[in-house]
């Protein structure tokens, strides 16, 4: 099958699996991720066949909606690459940057092993902050029951991936804990420019929060 086709028949089966998400999951999440990643390709010398597949792929196993699988986003990708019989050196590639993407604490290292991989984790980590990354915060809090602040329940910095996972946090403290690190974990020169403006914004935003909850 050629490329154009495979991201096409790729396309329609993500939209289908995250068309009746809300928890920030959903199909436009992944079409933005998939044109932020194509962008910051541009500047890199990468296969962008590899970048896109695995941006359209990156979140239909998600290990928070699975119960707690992480191995669940590349199996569920290889079967269907397989099944579209993509050869299986790209097969590979993507499901790698696929278990390699998420934030797992503050305190545990997620290195990316590929440049392809870097664009996709920017991209995803990009969508996670400013305005869009606000917004998602709390649809995900909102899904999951999670207070938006309790001034009793601090940030924590999680040591490791099950502590991350099991916390009882808000979405206020999703902020300290994931979304403010996120500017100075970018992979890409052009992911650094382009996470700026929306980290202050989020930064403002807090301060703002914070005023407005004690005057
Ligand atoms: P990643 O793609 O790095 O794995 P996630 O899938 O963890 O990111 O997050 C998906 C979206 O949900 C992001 O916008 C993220 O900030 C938000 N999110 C994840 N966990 C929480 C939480 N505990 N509280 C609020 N928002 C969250
Ligand atoms: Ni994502």
């Amino acid at each position: 099958m050629i490329q154009t086709s495979i991201i096409s028949q790729t396309e329609k089966y993500v939209r289908s699996i995250l068309e009746d998400d809300f928890t920030g999951h959903d199909w436009h999440h992944i079409d933005r991720v998939r044109c932020l990643a194509l962008q910051i390709a541009k500047e890199e010398s990468v296969d962008c066949f590899v970048v896109e597949l695995a941006a359209l792929l990156h979140d239909i196993g998600d290990w928070k909606f699975h119960d707690g699988d992480e191995n669940m986003g590349p199996k569920l990708s290889r079967a269907w690459l397989e099944k579209l019989e993509v050869e299986e050196n790209i097969i590979q590639h993507v499901c790698d940057i696929i278990s390699q993407l998420s934030f797992k604490g503050a305190g545990v290292k997620t290195p990316m092993t590929t440049k392809e991989g870097m664009c996709v984790q920017d991209a995803d980590r990009l969508d996670a902050i400013g305005a869009i990354g606000i917004s998602r915060a709390f649809a995900y809090g909102g899904y999951h029951h999670q207070p938006i602040y309790d001034p009793q329940n601090t940030p924590q910095a999680h040591q490791s991936f099950e502590e991350y996972k099991l916390a009882k946090t808000t979405s206020i403290n999703h902020f300290y804990e994931k979304l403010l690190l996120l500017k100075d974990l970018m992979n890409t020169e052009a992911a650094k420019q382009l996470a700026q403006p929306r980290h202050e914004l989020m930064e403002n935003f807090l301060t703002h929060f914070h005023t407005d909850w004690k005057p």
